[in-house]
């Protein structure tokens, strides 16, 4: 696919503070690519940089192959839409949605003929009336990417738009929001600290971490073959369990967890005898009351939290404590005592041993 947007070895200092060191990223007409990362990593500084809020001290950035610096925010054509819903509150819907279109003195008719387009679209039809403070949060959010929408921007930055709003009403609008950004083509970039988010939405996650980004990829690859512990931490619950590299031939490897080897297919960089923390999630283990072979362990269940949907266990085992989720909870309770657990070995991921963990 065609790269629309780039950032080419971007850096971004306040006085000798690094917000952004070094940063290049490619990203594909028609994408979803969400920043993720802790507060203060630069996702909003690395945003702000492509709408031409902020001017990097060095590097390039590119839309549609032009470079962008220097240019002002208008001449970009990359609505920004924030947490803070940002309408005018003086203004009724109608006139929210169709303030761009009025500047440029489009007529009448097309005004209103786009802006109904944009009601449909947003499912916002018959509130053009009302004034901001006349709707919901999920309602005013849908005007502020009609407004954002309305000139037929290619490009659409999102920088936590739906954190204002309760969890149903996110998911209802992350869903109409990636519906839109799908149908009309739009090149998204979305700022979140809610990896389900991420997750769900995303054709792209970037991970960053100090100003600087630790992986790009799909969510299946954040998720299933994070980089490091720093990102497989990030995203979602793991467990680590520390060991060494028994065996390797570059397909499949051994690891020693305990005197008990575990053999999964891998491809990363270790050698025989380099200690090594192998990933799993929660969902990739089962435990039975009994079992015995490969891939199994030996634990004793700890304590255990009733979700409806799944039990998440917690399962003493060789000094840690291991979290494992069953999605399919028996009838009339948790099960308890000593048990197996089953690990599903294709979804074992390793990663080097960086020592402590990072901070
Ligand atoms: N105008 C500024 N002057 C000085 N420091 C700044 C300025 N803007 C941002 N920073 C610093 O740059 C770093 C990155 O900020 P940024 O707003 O990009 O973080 P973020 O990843 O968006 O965080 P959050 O998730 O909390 O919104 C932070 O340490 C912040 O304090
Ligand atoms: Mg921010």
């Amino acid at each position: 696919m065609e790269n629309f947007i780039e950032f080419r070895n971007v850096t971004k200092c306040f006085d000798d503070f690094v917000a952004l060191d070094n940063i290049s990223l490619c990203i594909p007409k028609g994408s979803f690519v969400t920043l993720l990362g802790p507060s203060g990593c630069g996702k909003t500084t690395l945003m702000r940089q492509l709408a031409g809020f902020s001017e990097p001290e060095e590097g390039d950035v590119f839309i549609d192959g032009q470079r962008m610096n220097g240019l002002p925010p208008f001449k970009r054509n990359t609505p920004l839409v924030f947490q803070e819903y940002a309408l005018f509150p003086h203004m009724t819907v109608y006139e929210n949605i169709s303030y761009g279109l009025k500047l440029q003195k489009t007529p009448k008719e097309e005004r209103d003929r786009r802006v109904a387009e944009m009601l449909e679209m947003f499912n916002l039809t018959g509130l053009e009336k009302r004034f901001p403070k006349q709707l919901s949060g999920g309602q005013q959010q849908r005007v502020a990417f009609a407004r954002a929408l309305i000139m037929g921007q290619e490009i659409l930055l999102l920088d936590e738009p739906l954190s204002n709003l309760d969890a149903k009403l996110r998911v209802e609008v992350r869903t109409e929001l990636r519906q839109i950004q799908q149908r009309l083509q739009i090149t998204a970039m979305y700022v979140t600290h809610d990896q389900d988010e991420a997750l769900s939405m995303s054709d792209i996650i970037a991970v960053m971490r100090k100003g600087r980004i630790e992986q790009l990829g799909t969510p299946w690859d954040i998720y299933f073959r994070p980089v490091n512990r720093f990102v497989a931490d990030f995203v979602g619950t793991v467990n680590f369990l520390p060991g060494v590299v028994q065996s390797y031939n570059g397909k499949t490897m051994t690891v020693g967890y305990h005197n008990q080897p575990l053999t999964f297919d891998t491809k990363v960089n270790l050698d025989e005898g380099d200690r090594c923390i192998v990933m799993v999630r929660p969902e990739c283990m089962t435990v039975r009351e009994e079992g015995s072979g490969e891939g199994q362990l030996t634990g004793e269940i700890e304590n255990y939290s009733f979700l409806g949907r799944y039990i998440r266990y917690f399962v003493r085992c060789n000094n840690h404590t291991l979290i494992v989720d069953d999605s399919n909870p028996g009838l009339t309770g948790a099960i308890s005592g000593k048990v197996r657990i089953h690990l599903d070995l294709p979804k074992l991921h390793v990663l080097k041993d960086e020592g402590n963990a990072p901070d």
